[in-house]
Order: C-alpha cells, then structure tokens, then sequence
C-alpha cells in the first residue's frame, strides 16, 4: 500500500493537527546514557518553563548529565544563540532522580534506556505504576517493533517509538511509529507535539528498525564486509562522495560496532542476508581519517567499493518504499537530515539516471543474493515532492514548504516544485484552489536561497535572467483563475515575502511578520518587491517604503490595517481553515495586479540610511529608490516587472552586493563602503 495514505491518517504537516492535550508541564526521560539528557534538552529548550526529570539507576550517570547541561547552555550563551536568561531558565527545574515515585505527575515519559527487552518492560511497568492513566509513555528504541517492548503494558494505547537522532538536542528528525494498538490521537498529539518543538517527525511503520536505521545499519553492515577490498580508511574515502563521515568514522563516534550486531541480527528475521560481519564482534575501533583527508584509493577498489555500497543504499530503499515502511520525501529527506547524507538516496538515484541504477542492482544482486530488488518502474520511486507537502483539505490543495534547517529558504527547486503543483491542479475540476504556508512554527520562509546569490553577482545579464527565472511561480500565478492563498506562519522575509505578495490572498498568524531584509546584503528585493505591493495595496506605501529601503519588518496588525492580510489569528490549525475559507470566498474573484502609474509618496531615508545598528550602503539605497520610482510610474504591471529585473541587474554589481551576500555566508556583519 502507498505509504503516505497508510501512515499519515491526519495530514501530512503535523501542525494541521488540533491536539487534544495541551503542551505537557512535566516531562520524564528514563536513562541518562548518552541519547535520553540529550532528549531531555531539547524539550527543555523548546519549552524552558516545565518541569523535566532525568531517571537513572546510576547515580554518576545522573552527575555527567547534570555537568552535559551545564555545558550546552554555556556553549549557546557564548556563541550567542541563547540569551542568559533563558540558559537559566532552562537549567532550572530539573530533577535528576533515582526515584520513580517521582514522576508521578508526568504528562510524558520517555524511556532512553539499553536496548533490553525485559528492561524495557520493567521500566514501562514501573512507570504505568506511578503515573496518571493518560500519560503518554514512549521508547527511545532504534530497532525493536511497538508490540515487542510495549505487549506486557496495562494501557499499551498510550505508548509508541520515537525515535531520534544524534545528537539528538540538535538533531531535526523523530520516527515516530504508528502501530495497531497506540491511540490514533497519541500518534497524531506526538506528531503534533514535536512540530511544536522544533522537531521534524517522520511517521514510519512498525517494523525492525523502522526506516532510517535500515539504511544506516546496513550501509554500515556492508561496508564491514567490503573490508575484504579496501581498508576502513578507503571505503570511508569512498562514502564521502555522499555522506559527511564515513561508515567507519560513523562508527567510532557512536561506539556503533555493538549495536550494528545487535540490530542486523534482528533483522535476520528478514533474512540470512541480514547477517551482522563476524568482524563487528572483534574490534573496537576502527583506524580511519577525519572526513575531508586525503586517501588513495586504487581505481578498482574505488569502483567496487562504490557500487556496493551504493547496492545496499538503492536495496533498502526501494525496500522501505515497496513496503511502505515511509513516504518516499520522508526517506529521502531524512538520509539528509538524519544520517548525514548530502543528498536523499532517491537523489543518488535521479541523479546516476535508471540504466545505471539497473547495473549497480544487477551487481548488487550477484554480490549479495537475497537482498530486496526493485518492485516498481524507477519512474514510480522518483514520483514525490522533495521539499513540499501537499494536503488535500476540503478540495483545497495545501501546500507547506519543508525545509526548516533553512527556515524554508526557497531555493530553485522549491519553486519548480511549487510550479509543477500548481500547474498539475490548476485546470482539475475537483480542486478549488490553493494555500501556500511554511513548516514549524518559525517561518513561512526566509526568503530566497541566498547561497545561490554569488553566482549572479556581477554579472548584469545573468542577475536579470536569474530574477526571471525566479518569478515563474509569481508568473504562472498572476494568469490563474484559482485563488491562492498564503498562510503565514511565522517570519515572511525576501523572496519568500515576494511569493505571498503575489498570491491572491494572504492570512497571517498574529505573531508573524513581514521583512525585505535584502538592503543589508546590498541587494534589492527582485521578484517583484519593488513592485507589487505598491500596486497592490497603496495605502501602505508608505511602510513599503521603509520595508524595501531600510529593512524594516511590518507586523500583523500593519498588514491587516493597510489590508494585505485578511485576517490574523491565533494558531496553526486556525490559520489553515482561515486560508481555505479564503480560497473558498475568492472563487470568481482572483484580481490580477493593476496597471497603470500608481502616486507614491516621498521618500524620507535618514542619511547614513540604517537597518537598526546596520549602516547601510547609500548607493545601494539610491538604486532602490530609483527601481520603485521607475516602476511605479510605469504604465503595465509587465513594464514596471521589467524594470524591477533591471534593479536587480543593477545592484548585482555594486560592492554593495559583493560584501553583503559574503558577509552573510561568512556570518559576519558587512562593511559597506559607499
Ligand atoms: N537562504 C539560505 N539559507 C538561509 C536563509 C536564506 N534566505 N535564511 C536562513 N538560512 C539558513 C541559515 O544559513 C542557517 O543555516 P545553518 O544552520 O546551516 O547555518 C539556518 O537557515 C538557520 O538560520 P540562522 O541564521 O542560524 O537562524 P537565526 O535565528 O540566527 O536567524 C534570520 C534567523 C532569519 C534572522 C537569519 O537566518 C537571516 O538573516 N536570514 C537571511 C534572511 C534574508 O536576508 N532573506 C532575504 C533573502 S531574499
């Protein structure tokens, strides 16, 4: 069965979800190993007020944990991504117990504990023993299926696997396993909760090792086997053309040999091919380099080296996917994400074209007999969307820009993507329209994908064509008949601001936010922002003014009162009905942007112009100036798009443009000089 309609029962973003339990005050982790105080400050950063107890039956475990914390908050606070104050906060209200009795107010458990069956067991039921009945109890575990760990429970409805990933107070990704006896509501309040949080959730299917595991054990399964032709050292080398570490590298950092044998082992159920390498059980580490150093690899041993590797990565893969163990993005989104992958394995695939794909299986399939071969056509593996998800909600298609660890930047192939949606639906009868909103709850998108920038700057025609090739969605948009609408969820910036701007229209939650933070990389906003809003809604030219020359955000309320936004509201679940009902009153009435020369009023820029304690530069500010002038007067939408381009061709040639697209990938402030 597909994947995503067995597995995502309530909607594929978890922040459409409703919960149906508030955010939990006291939150238990069991096992103060390695991953479990991690766990624990994640959800302690993500929510610095509850309560948190660490359980161990190690007291110097406890102690470690407690100097972990200490740490981590320092280390944020110096490199200023955390306030004082809320280090404080979080290191305050932590329990770090031997006690169990304690946590018997508890909203969530999770148990991090060795990967033990009976343990596990003992644990769950010590926990059921102290805690309410509608607590929710999870397992840390990365290999053993729900019904296993959780069949001696009294209520094991409320229990299910979530699994994260190291380290996992950074880490985005959680599987979290829908299987037959947990409530539908505990699995859709989890999906929901970690969304919340910060978290990306990947709901994956009961089965040994879940999805990513699958992949990671045995990449690194075979490449034990490969060391009969290469050293750990050449097959790391030679891993490193897709993943940051080696295998070998991998394994050294985790202490991973054991848990390799372990989890293989377990899915020897599947299969005799599933057998851990003897050579796990007899070395502890193993001598390799740092990712990056330089290591000869004989051409042969390279060759055969990567097609094995690659074999296992493809084998599992169309595995999880004809199993529907996960949905095709997930998987290849969370190689990325979790297992340190520089690109999905379905990318791999794409990118190294089917008759290549075919003979690295056949090989594959001689080498390793037994092994899962392709089900389906290669075309089927690569049907799905990389960084959107799209929801069906009353005949409206909902479309969330996922890519959080950017804040949703919107890079080319998110707008492809977004095309080829709306494209696919826009005559479809059964489809009344279209939302358009970001994943998490911090953006709706942080513009557009500013590591692309430097290949355009200095160069007038390829930053002309490149602000044409970036408004094929605002285009194709501006022709439809079918409303879209924006659903913004958080901070609008840029590029991503420019795409709201064009749909028809825009709903916004109370605390989101508006800013063309251009001016301070020295650029002007291309696609349409010196433009459209001018056209579209005059009374706030004014604040556009100071949006585009001088940075400056505009806040829900701003935006309601010059009535770009329609509505604002209070929560996530909210502001998607908001944004479908939107769709459903603007049928028949999508407006195009209007021609003709729209009054602007003078511009007032303070001399040096300044973004807060940013100087700006003042050649940079005068081209903006000029493009909105210009386009305002001119008497077409189209005329005054074109002229919007040539600004953009004009400041991708100032130094202005150099030093502040470098200083942001630097991370460093910019210097402007004139
Ligand atoms: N393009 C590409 N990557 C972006 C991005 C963009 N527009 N905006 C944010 N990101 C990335 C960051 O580089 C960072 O990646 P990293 O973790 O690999 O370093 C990640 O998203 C998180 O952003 P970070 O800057 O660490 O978060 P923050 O909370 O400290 O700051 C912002 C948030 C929005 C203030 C900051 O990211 C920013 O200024 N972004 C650029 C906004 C912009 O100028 N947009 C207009 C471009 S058209």
């Amino acid at each position: 069965m597909d994947a995503e309609n067995k597995l995502y029962a309530s909607g594929r973003n978890p922040l459409f979800i409703k919960p149906s339990r508030p955010l939990p005050k006291e939150v238990a982790i069991i096992g103060a190993g390695t991953i479990g105080p991690d766990i624990g400050y994640y959800i302690k950063s993500a929510l610095p007020k509850i309560k948190l107890y660490l359980v161990d039956v190690v007291e110097a475990a406890l102690k470690n944990a407690e100097k972990r914390y200490e740490d981590y908050a320092k280390k944020a606070v110096e490199k200023r991504k955390m306030k004082e104050d809320k280090a404080k906060e979080i290191l305050q209200n932590i329990v770090y117990t031997m006690d169990y009795s304690q946590i018997r107010n508890c909203d969530l458990v999770i148990e991090a504990a060795t990967e033990n069956i009976p343990l596990k067991q003992k644990i769950f039921e010590a926990v059921e023993n102290v805690v309410r009945e509608d607590a929710v109890i999870t397992s840390n575990t990365s290999s053993i299926p729900a019904d296993r760990i959780f069949n001696k429970m009294k209520r094991p409805q409320r229990a299910t696997i979530t699994h994260f990933f190291a380290p996992a107070w950074r880490s985005l990704p959680v599987e979290l396993i829908r299987w037959e006896k947990a409530d539908k509501d505990v699995v859709d309040y989890l999906f929901w909760f970690f969304a919340q949080t910060g978290k990306v959730p990947i709901i994956t299917d009961n089965v040994l090792c879940f999805m990513l595991d699958r992949i990671f054990d045995n990449w690194c399964n075979d490449a034990a086997y490969l060391l009969s032709h290469g050293t750990a050292s050449q097959i790391d080398k030679v891993a490193e053309e897709f993943v940051g570490g080696g295998p070998f590298f991998v394994l050294n950092m985790a202490n991973g040999n054991p848990i390799i044998t372990e989890t293989n082992t377990l899915q020897m159920e599947e299969g005799a091919h599933y057998k851990p390498a003897p050579i796990f059980a007899s070395v502890e580490k193993w001598v390799t380099h740092r990712p990056g150093a330089k290591v000869e690899v004989p051409a042969n041993v390279k060759g055969v080296i990567r097609d094995r590797l690659l074999g296992i990565l493809f084998s599992q893969s169309f595995d999880i996917v004809d199993r529907g163990i996960g949905a095709k993005g997930d998987l290849n989104y969370g190689c990325q994400i979790a297992l340190g992958f520089k690109k999905g394995s379905l990318d791999i695939m794409r990118d190294l074209g089917e008759a290549e794909v075919n003979r690295i299986m056949k090989k594959f399939g001689e080498d390793r007999p037994g092994f899962p071969q392709p089900k389906a056509s290669f075309s089927s593996y690569q049907d799905f969307k990389r960084f959107l998800l799209v929801d069906d909600v009353d005949g409206v298609k909902v479309i969330t820009l996922r890519r959080p660890e950017a804040l949703n930047a919107i890079s080319d192939e998110i707008n492809n993507e977004i095309l080829s949606v709306l494209k696919a639906y826009a005559d479809d009868p059964a489809v009344k329209g279209f939302v358009i909103t970001g994943y998490g709850t911090r953006a709706f998108s942080a513009g557009a994908d500013i590591g692309k920038f430097p290949q355009t700057l200095g160069n007038k025609e390829a930053a002309k064509r490149y602000a044409r090739d970036c408004s094929q969605v605002q285009l194709f948009m501006d022709n439809m008949k079918k409303p879209v609408v924006a659903a913004i969820n958080g901070m609008a910036l840029g590029g991503g601001f420019e795409i709201a701007i064009r749909c028809h229209g825009m709903v916004a939650m109370k605390n989101a936010f508006f800013q063309f933070p251009e001016i301070t990389l020295g650029i002007l906003p291309g696609i349409g922002g010196c433009i459209v809003p001018y056209r579209k809604w005059p009374k706030g030219a004014k604040l556009f003014h100071d949006m585009i020359c001088v940075a400056k955000p505009m806040n829900g309320q701003e935006a309601l009162d010059i009535g770009m936004v329609s509505k604002l509201v209070d929560d996530y679940p909210t502001l998607i009905r908001a944004a479908v009902d939107e769709v459903k009153n603007l049928q028949g009435k999508v407006k195009g942007v209007p021609d003709g020369r729209v009054e602007i009023p003078e511009f007032s820029i303070p001399d040096p112009p300044m973004a807060g304690k940013q100087v700006l530069s003042r050649e940079a500010v005068g081209i903006i100036v000029n493009t909105i002038r210009d386009g305002a007067a001119a008497d077409t939408f189209a005329e005054a798009l074109e002229i919007g381009y040539r600004g953009n061709a004009e400041i991708a040639c100032t130094e202005a443009a150099k030093e502040g697209i470098s200083a942001f990938l630097e991370k460093r402030r910019p210097e402007f000089k004139k």
